[in-house]
């Protein structure tokens, strides 16, 4: 497995089906239910999950980026806070065993499909 990133956005709040929990951000909820996924996995030392404080999406919670060096970069939108963990982490399980990243379409889930806002090419090597 190759080593990736999950950037997730710890101000999104809560989506307006989902209620508040813990007096959490719902994207801190949301990395919360991560970490214990990624756990669950064996996943902690692969996929380094970084908070960040927003990107710019605030209308469509909860956002997230999943990147590597020499790999696509997916910017996933409208992450159920509460429902989408383990459809996630499956889903960086996958983005770190195939070659460049790339997750055939037909092996995401409905809920990867769905929240798919962009996927980047990845970055030229520095020379
Ligand atoms: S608060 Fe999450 S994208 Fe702005």
């Amino acid at each position: 497995m190759i080593p990736a990133t999950l950037f997730v956005c710890s101000l999104c709040r809560f989506s307006a089906t989902e209620k508040s929990r813990g007096g959490l951000s719902g994207g801190q909820y949301f990395i919360n239910q991560l970490q214990t996924e990624l756990a669950a996995r064996n996943l902690q030392d692969t996929v380094h999950l970084q908070p960040v404080r927003c990107m710019a999406a605030c209308s469509r919670p909860c956002n997230v980026t999943l990147g590597a060096p020499d790999r696509l970069t997916f910017i996933l939108s409208g992450l159920s806070t509460t429902e989408s963990a383990t459809e996630l982490v499956e889903f960086c399980q996958q983005y770190t065993t195939y070659p460049g990243g790339r997750v055939p379409f037909k092996e995401r889930s409905a809920v990867i499909r769905a929240a798919s806002a962009f996927i980047l090419p990845a970055l030229p090597a520095p020379n």
